[in-house]
């Protein structure tokens, strides 16, 4: 299980992220950043961050660490602006913390350098657990001191939207010609030799115990929490072993410089503007 810690200030919401997570302080004097239970797809997205933080996190990469935020929704109550309002009053219960990395910058790939061997493990894993959202226009990754960390693992494994299809969904490639750390040649093959070894059964047991029980009550089609936290690492489990293959990469390069390029002209314009 996740330590658990209770909520007792609301700071500030952290407007850049599209499902509007928190600042939040809580009674072990920590500042987290807070995902809630009421947002978007709810509990799901707060077990996906779960299973693959912990996950990335045993697996040698670098994520805050987690935990499960107890909220009770009379601490928005001052709360000024009614959309936080109406999130806090309905995420009362358990939520999800990560430790706030202070100081941290937004990864830039034309402002920072990563290895081919990090750059692989990273789009490894992101193939491991399906993840859509690393793309160089939505990196989620933080730099800090010359550290990549990984944030923002809410939209992974979409065969957990649908589990009697998961087999199916969780056999398919992964295209990472998108993915941030495309163009940093990762060494893919590497990745694969040194982690994929080191998913096992008992390793991914080891994750889905650190599930909230509340977040994987009810699920139609399973009749114990324990039956879901083990269809979280069925699928992990069988693409551990052959994902490397299925990984595609297009090189995109071309398209990528000039996406960006109008961005940026874009903002120029913006600000020409304001
Ligand atoms: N642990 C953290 N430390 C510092 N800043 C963070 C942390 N987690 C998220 N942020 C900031 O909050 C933003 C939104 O968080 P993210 O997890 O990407 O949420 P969303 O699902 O809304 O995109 C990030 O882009 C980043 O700027
Ligand atoms: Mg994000």
């Amino acid at each position: 299980m996740l330590r658990e810690v209770t909520a007792t200030r609301y700071i500030t919401s952290l407007r850049e992220g599209g499902s509007l997570p928190g600042l939040v302080e809580a009674d072990d004097l920590g500042t987290y950043v807070m995902k809630f239970t009421g947002a978007g797809q709810g509990r799901k997205t707060l077990v996906a961050e779960v299973v693959c933080g912990e996950l990335a996190r045993r697996l040698g990469l670098r994520v805050p660490g987690l935990v499960a935020i107890g909220l009770d929704p009379v601490i928005g109550l001052g709360e000024p602006d009614q959309e936080v309002q109406e999130l806090l009053k309905s995420s009362g219960g358990l939520n999800l913390g990560m430790d706030f990395l202070s100081r941290a910058i937004g990864f830039d790939s034309l402002a920072h350098r990563v290895s081919p061997e990090e750059a692989g493990k990273v789009v490894w894993f992101d193939a491991l657990v399906n993840n859509v959202d690393r793309s160089w226009r939505n990196p989620n990754m933080l730099v800090r001191g010359g550290d990549l960390w990984l944030i923002d693992h809410g939209a992974t494994m979409i065969w957990h939207h649908n589990w009697p299809g998961a087999r199916a969904s969780a056999a398919k490639p992964y295209d990472a010609s998108d993915h941030a750390l495309a163009p940093f040649g990762p060494d893919i093959r590497a990745a694969a030799e040194e982690l994929g070894p080191r998913v096992t059964e008992e390793l991914l047991a080891d994750v889905v115990a650190a599930i909230p029980e509340e977040w994987l009550r009810d699920e139609p089609g399973f009749d114990s929490p324990d039956a879901l936290r083990r269809a979280y690492a069925e699928p992990l489990l069988a693409r551990a072993a052959t994902v490397h293959e299925r990984i595609r990469i297009q090189d995109r390069n071309q398209g990528r410089d000039q996406g960006r390029d109008q961005g940026r002209d874009q903002g120029r314009i913006q600000k020409g503007a304001s």
